[in-house]
């Protein structure tokens, strides 16, 4: 089975991924190989760009051009339209620079109190990067998941991460923290995304 290098430090995520990618791909994430001797993964990944797209690149070339290893990295942004789309790719730091994730999910309370448009919609963007036979990386590859539903008027569940207790996806009755992870990745921005990077290496293996 192949390995892929998951550009990720955040557990949720490579929860989430690993599952997906179970019999396709053994995933390492950065940590792992940090624990293996690449002290130079230590550093914090770059995520500067002003799309999904180009975030998830910017992450795969970060571990790519360290690793010389088959990688993959995502970006996730929640678009809320009562915001005109924000936070959006500024969705980590919305509530400001170093905040967490329960910042982030105050200040979006906070912001949406009284509105009644509450629709938003999750996308992610997953970047592939391949080492080929001649030691030179592929062209990045995108796969794309999105998932409409609605921000809550307060937190439910305490399960998942991010905007997960406030996020109610359409069609169901549980936030995105009051679902398993099997239901959470069968609907998800994230699940669907991953979902085509599955398909992919599977008919490319
Ligand atoms: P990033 O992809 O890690 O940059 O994610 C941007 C922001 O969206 C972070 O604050 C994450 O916590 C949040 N986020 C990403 N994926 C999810 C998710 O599946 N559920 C809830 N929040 C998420």
């Amino acid at each position: 089975m192949r390995t892929l290098i998951f550009a990720t430090n955040n557990k949720h995520k490579l929860q989430e991924v690993n599952e997906m990618l179970k019999g396709i791909a053994t995933v390492l994430s950065i940590d792992d190989l940090v624990r293996d001797g690449h002290p130079e993964l230590a550093d914090e990944i770059p995520e500067t760009a002003e799309t999904l797209d180009g975030n998830a690149l910017q992450k795969a070339q970060w571990v790519y051009q360290r690793t010389g290893m088959d990688c993959f990295a995502d970006d996730t942004g929640l678009e809320v339209e009562a915001l005109g789309g924000r936070p959006g790719v500024y969705s980590a730091r919305y509530a400001g620079p170093h905040c967490s994730f329960d910042d982030n999910v105050n200040k979006m309370l906070a912001e949406m109190d009284g509105q009644s448009n509450r629709k938003a919609c999750f996308r992610t963007v997953v970047c592939l990067i391949e080492n080929q036979p001649d030691g030179t990386p592929s062209s990045p590859r995108y796969f794309e998941g999105r998932m409409d539903g609605s921000i809550l008027t307060e937190r439910h569940g305490t399960d998942g991460f991010g905007y997960d207790p406030i996020f109610l996806p359409d069609g169901y009755q549980e936030s995105f923290a009051e679902m398993t992870l099997d239901t959470k990745n069968s609907i998800s921005h994230r699940g669907r995304a991953v979902r085509q990077l599955v398909e992919y290496l599977s008919e490319h293996q």
